[in-house]
């Protein structure tokens, strides 16, 4: 009788903790959950001030190929050397739904990042943003 009441609380013992553990890890996993990368509207009001031309172009390409295309790829497919190891969706840039957000909210999610995702606000100028907003442009089918 004795053994089987030591039992019986050692398996609801047990049974507390496995709970305890499984919702500890629903909530993890909701926490760490991210939905869609969206600017906020504010972002949208930034209006870019640099003229899309061969120079801004060019700028924009040369940050885009050392800073931006080894996880983005060389034409923004997501298909850079650092991509498959992330196991992220990337973003086609060159699709209509990429290509018609504003240059604001380009240049927001490039200054701020999400992880993976680097922010490069400290490493930029605003400049240099804008130039490689213009460069993204570019990729555009
Ligand atoms: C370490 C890898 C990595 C680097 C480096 C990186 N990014 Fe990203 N970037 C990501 C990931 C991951 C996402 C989220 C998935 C997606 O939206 O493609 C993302 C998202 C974005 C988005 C938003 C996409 C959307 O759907 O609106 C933009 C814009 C962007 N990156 C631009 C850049 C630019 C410009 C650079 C370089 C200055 C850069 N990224 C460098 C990994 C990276």
């Amino acid at each position: 009788m004795k053994i089987e009441t030591t039992i019986l609380n050692r398996a609801k013992k047990y049974f507390v903790l496995a709970s305890a553990f499984i919702f500890f890890l629903t909530v993890l996993s909701f926490v760490t959950q991210q939905g869609p990368w969206k600017a906020p509207a504010s972002a949208d009001q930034k209006k870019n001030p640099l003229a899309s031309n061969e120079q801004s172009i060019a700028a924009g390409r040369t940050l885009f190929m050392k800073d931006c295309a080894t996880c983005h790829g060389k034409k923004g497919k997501g298909d850079g050397p650092s991509a498959a190891a992330l196991g992220v969706d990337f973003t086609d840039f060159a699709s209509a739904s990429f290509q018609g957000q504003s240059d604001g909210a380009l240049f927001w999610k490039i200054s701020e990042g999400r992880k993976p995702m680097p922010s490069f606000k400290k490493q930029y100028q605003e400049q240099q943003i804008w130039q490689v907003v213009n460069f993204i442009r570019t990729l555009k089918k």
